[in-house]
């Protein structure tokens, strides 16, 4: 495990932006796992900045994602889908065919999450995979508890998640109550993982999970296991290492 502090949001987003950015040099077809939430948007805004100066190039690039909500439709605002567009694929020459993210709009569950599974394989895997951490150790939708040997999966959402995803929408219950998730396997078998974390509200969490035994109560805490795992904090979040 690898820890680059950061100073702020900003160096949070610049360092891991960097990170990804030389992954797509280096192997300018290489798969990349992204990430929703809050936390990489500011990282995903580097790279547009970097890809509008001729500096990294996606066309080449494959992507998929680690989760969508069950029961949503892409042109949904609040989908996962809708999301990448308006942050990232929108904006970088990433070619629609090659943007891969779970199929809220296929109710049976089984079935997107195999179909899922496939894409990845498809693929050939992950090269690098960029992670947020919820406040309670999740990633992706991997909620504590939540199996390590899993792949594609369903998952109900704790109310925990629930309640951080709530601000995203216009009341909370409008926040579905499950989700399609890659699993913690899939996950670590991607060759290389990026987490970024930023913000007071995740110091706690992020000792827990790398400076705490590895247990699935704390999903992030199998991260310690990666053969090539580099966390990017923020000073606030790494303010109790
Ligand atoms: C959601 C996403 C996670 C993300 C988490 C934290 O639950 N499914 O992938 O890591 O939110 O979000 P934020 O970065 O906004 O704190």
């Amino acid at each position: 495990m690898k820890i680059i502090c950061a100073t702020d949001y900003a160096d949070m987003s610049r360092k891991a932006a960097n990170i990804l950015s030389a992954q797509v040099i280096m192997k300018p077809n290489c798969v990349l796992g992204l990430a929703t939430g809050g936390t990489p948007v500011g990282t995903y805004r580097q790279l547009i900045e970097w890809y509008n100066k001729g500096d990294v190039d996606f066309s080449e690039v494959t992507t998929v994602n680690l989760d969508e909500y069950r029961g949503i439709l892409k042109d949904n605002p609040q989908s996962y889908w809708y999301f990448m567009h308006k942050n990232f694929f929108d904006f970088v020459n990433i070619a629609p065919e090659r943007v891969h993210v779970p199929d809220g709009a296929n109710l049976d569950a089984d079935a997107a999450c195999k179909e899922y599974d496939a894409v990845i394989h498809q693929v050939g895997g992950i090269d690098l995979q960029l992670l947020g951490i919820g406040p309670d150790g999740h990633i992706g939708f991997n909620e504590p508890n939540a199996a390590f040997e899993l792949g594609t999966h369903c998952v109900d959402l704790t109310e925990s998640t629930i309640e951080a995803n709530t601000r995203f929408f216009e009341k909370k219950e409008d926040v579905p109550h499950q989700a399609y998730t890659m699993g913690i396997k899939s996950i670590m078998q991607a060759r290389k993982v990026l987490m970024v974390a930023n913000g007071a509200n995740k110091a706690d969490i992020v000792k827990t999970a790398f400076f705490g035994p590895v247990t699935p109560e704390v999903p992030a805490s199998i991260l310690q296991m990666h053969p090539d795992f580099t966390l990017v904090l923020d000073a606030e979040a790494a303010a109790k290492l």
